[in-house]
C-alpha cells in the first residue's frame, strides 16, 4: 500500500489474532510500544471504542510522525512518546497510567517504511548512506561499524545476527575493500557480500542475512528486547494483557524463555535439590506454541510469513 506522500506503508501482522490476544474492550488503556504506522493501534482502538485509549510509543521520529498523520481521525485517544520500549514503565507514572496497562503488543522488527526509504539505509535493493539506525539519535550507524570494527567482530556479527554461514568471507571482503576506501552506501555493502562470492538462497538478495546482521547490532535489537523481558510484566495491571509478534528465531527464543520464567513458579538452576527462590508466576501463557499467520495473510502480506505470535496474562 502506498501512501499520499508516495511511500510504502506498513501493513499490520496478524491484527485480528492480536485483537484476540489482547480482548480489547471499552475504558481499557493499551500501550502499543512497537507503533511504526499505528496499523496495529488503529486495530485496538476499533476493536475497544468508544473509551479504549492507546500510548503510542516508537524510537523512531519518522514512524511518529507518520502515524499522527495516519491516526488522525483518532486522535482524542492515543497520546505519543518517543522512547525504546525498554524504559517504557518510566513512562506510565507522567501518562497517569502509574498501576500499568490493560494490554501491550510489542511488533519487533522494522516497518516497511523504514525497509524501503533509501535514505535509511535499510534496503539493498536502492541506494542510500549505509544508515540502518531505527533511533535517530543512536551514534553508531551501519557504515561505523563496518569501518571500525575488526574482521573477527564483524564476521560474529553476521554470523550471529544474520545466520549467515559466509560470513567470514564477507567481514574479510569488507576489511580488505575499507582498506581502499571507506563503505558509505548500501551499494557499497551489497557489492562486498558479492565481492565475498555469496549466492544466497533462491529468490533471495545474497545481501539479505548480512543486511540483517548488522541492522541487529546497530540497533542492538537483542539487547534491548532482553532488558525488556527482564520484567516486563510490570508494564501490565492485574489481568492485563501483553502479545509479541517477532519475526526471527532469536527473538522468538528470548520471547518463550521470558514467558516461561514469567509463568514458573520457581527459578532455581534444575540440579536444585529444594526449591530456594521466592519467585512465583506473574503470568499465564495465552498460548503454549506460538500462532502463526494464515496461508491468505501470507499471500496478501509476505512480510508476515515469518511471524511468530505469543502471548501471556498478568495474574
Ligand atoms: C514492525 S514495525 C511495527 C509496525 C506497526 N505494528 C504497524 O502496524 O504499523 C516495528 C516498529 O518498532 C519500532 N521499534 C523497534 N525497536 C524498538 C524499540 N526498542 N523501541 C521502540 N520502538 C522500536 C521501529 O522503529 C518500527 O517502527
Amino acid at each position: 500500500m502506498v501512501d499520499k506522500a508516495g511511500s510504502e506503508r506498513h501493513l499490520p501482522v496478524m491484527a485480528v489474532d492480536v485483537c484476540e490476544m489482547l480482548e480489547p474492550r471499552p475504558a481499557g488503556r493499551y500501550i502499543d510500544a512497537t507503533l511504526g504506522d499505528g496499523g496495529l493501534t488503529i486495530a485496538i482502538l476499533d476493536a475497544s471504542a468508544p473509551g479504549g485509549e492507546v500510548l503510542a510509543v516508537d524510537w523512531d521520529d519518522d514512524a511518529l510522525a507518520r502515524s499522527k498523520k495516519n491516526l488522525a481521525a483518532y486522535l482524542d485517544r492515543v497520546s505519543f512518546a518517543r522512547s525504546s520500549f525498554e524504559r517504557i514503565r518510566e513512562l506510565l507514572p507522567g501518562h497517569g497510567w502509574g498501576d500499568g496497562a490493560d494490554g501491550m503488543i510489542l511488533d519487533l522488527g522494522v516497518s516497511t517504511h523504514q525497509i524501503t526509504e533509501p535514505g535509511r539505509g535499510f534496503s539493498f535493493q536502492k541506494d542510500g548512506p549505509l544508515d540502518m539506525r531505527m533511533d535517530q539519535r543512536l551514534t553508531e550507524t551501519a557504515a561505523d561499524l563496518c569501518n571500525t570494527r575488526d574482521e573477527k567482530t564483524l564476521a560474529n556479527i553476521i554470523y550471529r545476527y544474520g545466520e549467515e554461514r559466509a560470513s567470514r568471507r564477507i567481514a574479510r571482503t569488507i576489511v580488505e575493500r575499507r582498506l581502499r576506501e571507506p563503505l558509505e552506501t548500501t551499494a557499497d555493502l551489497r557489492r562486498a557480500v558479492k565481492d565475498a562470492g555469496v549466492f544466497g538462497r533462491p529468490g533471495h538478495d545474497p545481501a539479505t542475512r548480512t543486511f540483517q546482521g548488522l541492522r541487529i547490532a546497530v540497533n542492538d535489537e537483542l539487547g534491548t528486547l532482553e532488558r525488556f523481558l527482564e520484567d516486563g510484566f510490570k508494564c501490565l495491571r492485574p489481568g492485563g494483557r501483553m502479545a509479541v509478534l517477532s519475526y526471527h528465531s532469536l527473538e522468538d527464543r528470548l520471547v518463550k524463555h521470558a514467558f516461561r520464567k514469567w509463568a514458573s513458579d520457581c527459578i532455581c538452576p534444575p540440579e536444585t535439590p529444594i526449591c530456594g527462590c521466592s519467585w512465583r508466576a506473574k503470568v499465564n501463557l495465552i498460548v503454549r506454541r506460538p500462532k502463526r499467520p494464515s496461508a491468505e495473510e501470507v499471500e496478501r502480506n509476505p512480510r508476515a510469513r515469518s511471524a511468530r505470535l505469543r502471548g501471556v496474562q498478568r495474574i
